[in-house]
């Protein structure tokens, strides 16, 4: 794939009420094999009722699977932390690589905690140093599943 045409979406949104775990696989199964036919690659992390993922691909794909997402009702306060082209995948080892809570170390819970509430905050305008990149890459970095 040229590496012009990559493109990488990162956000974070609430799930609406209490999602039940059949509901998170279901999500998860969907995501797995639409992305790989789109060839989207990215990563989900769900912690305290909060999501955050990473999609990475072709532009198109990662535009249009955006637009559905957003219209998903089982999430709503879905703010756009990063989107734009990238070079590389950061997350190639799966078209969705999902990390459950009871794999987040406690350093992660924390981080993640602060960065949603950093969020909430301040959804209109993010500020830069939000820590993003160095939350993301130590995900990066893991091993696949
Ligand atoms: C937090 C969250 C993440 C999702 N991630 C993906 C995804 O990566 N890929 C995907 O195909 N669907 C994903 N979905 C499901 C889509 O929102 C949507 O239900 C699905 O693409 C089917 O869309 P359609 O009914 O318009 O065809 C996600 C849903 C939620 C709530």
């Amino acid at each position: 794939m040229p590496s012009g045409a990559l493109h990488r979406t990162v956000y974070m949104s609430t799930a609406v009420g209490v999602l039940r775990a059949e509901e998170l696989d279901r999500i998860y199964l969907r995501a797995k094999s639409a992305n790989s036919r789109e060839a989207i690659t990215g990563l989900m992390l769900f912690y305290e009722g909060v999501f955050l993922q990473v999609l990475e691909g072709p532009a198109a794909g990662v535009t249009s699977l955006m637009e559905r997402i957003r219209r998903d009702r089982r999430h709503a306060n879905l703010v756009v932390l990063e989107s734009g082209a990238v070079d590389t995948r950061s997350f190639h080892q799966s078209p969705m690589h999902f990390i459950a809570a009871r794999n987040l170390s406690a350093g992660e819970k924390q981080a993640f905690s602060e960065l949603s509430q950093a969020v909430a905050a301040r959804p209109a305008g993010l500020p830069g140093g939000l820590g993003l990149s160095d939350f993301l890459a130590a995900f990066a970095a893991a091993k696949p599943a």
